[in-house]
């Protein structure tokens, strides 16, 4: 069977997301969409042109789409569909800001897809994500498992890097952890911080490692506050990628991924940053690891405020 995957939004996170998709050379077509016309179309002849240089066969298809739907026909039967349409944040917005004017484009955007591909894993990334990735849901009438969003795996790693930098040592000697809301209840979890299987709290003062949580935690405004025009995509697009990858290899890969939490942690009901195992069906099953009671007490606070949105999405 053909694998193909659609990136919609042809903005720097979706045509990041869809070159990476297409280097993996894992799929037989990524189809990359924008309302902007012309754009999707140029930037995939750019990307094609990229394939004997980058030794890849993976072709990639860009398609100009209308609110209406025209132009949806070329992301048909899609298995994986990555949602990056939205507009960026802009130094000293919120993510939250967004929540208007981006609930109308995933909408329509998810209903479209819908139509298209009702066999489609959903991976959302459109701001503000908790919130969005409930719309999606609600918007294609998807299962939950078939509808995640990306955070976590952005978050972790802006939080390993810190960690690197901070101790000087590789990055793949660095596993930590970060769950939660992707805004002000992100939840960074020191207590599964370790660097070459040594706790971090052995490596660094707990006034460190504080110093670190709070830069993961703002590691998004960090970065819009440099650029000024727009957000972070060269990280976020590795992380939509990989999860992308995780599902079309049904890999059973374990990620902390923005999904449906039932009854773990003692919370239910609310698309939540937890860790899942990720295969063809999407989410597997949300996998609940050791975390100590404040950590615990952290994610509740946060499925508590992203509950709260999440059911304001469902008017907009
Ligand atoms: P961008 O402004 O570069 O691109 C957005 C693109 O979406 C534009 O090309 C625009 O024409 C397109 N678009 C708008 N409405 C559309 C529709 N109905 N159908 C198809 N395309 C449509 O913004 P960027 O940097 O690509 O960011 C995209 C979104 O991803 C933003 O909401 C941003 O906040 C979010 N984001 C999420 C992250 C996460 O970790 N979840 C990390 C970084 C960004
Ligand atoms: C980020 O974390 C803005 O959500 C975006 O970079």
């Amino acid at each position: 069977m053909a694998k193909k995957v659609t990136v919609v939004g042809a903005g720097f996170y979706g045509s990041t997301t869809a070159l990476r998709l297409a280097e993996y050379n894992i799929f037989d077509e990524v189809v990359l969409t924008d309302i902007v016309e012309g754009k999707p179309e140029g930037l995939a002849l750019d990307m094609n042109q990229s394939r004997s240089i980058e030794g890849f066969e993976t072709r990639i298809t860009g398609a100009t789409t209308t609110a209406e739907g025209a132009g949806y026909d070329k992301t048909a039967n899609s298995d994986v569909v990555v949602i990056t349409a939205g507009l960026p944040r802009k130094p000293g917005m919120s993510r939250m800001d967004l929540i208007g004017v981006n609930a109308g484009i995933v909408r329509g955007v998810a209903e479209n897809i819908a139509k298209h591909s009702p066999n489609a894993v959903i991976i959302v990334v459109s701001n503000p994500l908790d919130e969005m990735t409930a719309l999606a849901q609600i918007a294609t009438n998807f299962p939950k498992n078939r509808v995640m969003g990306q955070a976590g795996m952005l978050d972790t790693a802006r939080f390993t890097n810190f960690v690197a930098e901070k101790l000087g040592v590789p990055v793949a000697s660095v596993k930590t952890l970060t769950l939660g809301s992707h805004g002000d209840t992100m939840v960074p979890v020191p207590s599964r911080c370790t660097v070459n299987g040594v706790a971090l709290s052995e490596k660094l003062s707990q006034a460190e490692i504080d110093e670190l949580v709070d830069r993961t935690r703002n590691g998004g405004a960090e970065v819009v506050a440099l650029l000024k025009t727009g957000s972070a995509y060269y990280a976020p697009s590795a992380a939509a990628a990989r999860m992308a990858k995780a599902v079309i290899e049904d890999s059973g890969e374990v990620m902390p991924v923005c999904a449906w939490v039932d009854g773990e942690y003692g919370i239910s009901g609310v698309y939540l940053g937890v860790e899942a195992e990720i295969g063809k069906v999407g989410i597997r099953k949300v996998v609940e690891s050791a975390l100590t009671d404040s950590e615990v007490a952290s994610l509740k606070e946060a499925a508590e405020a992203v509950r709260a949105k999440q059911a304001d999405v469902q008017t907009l």
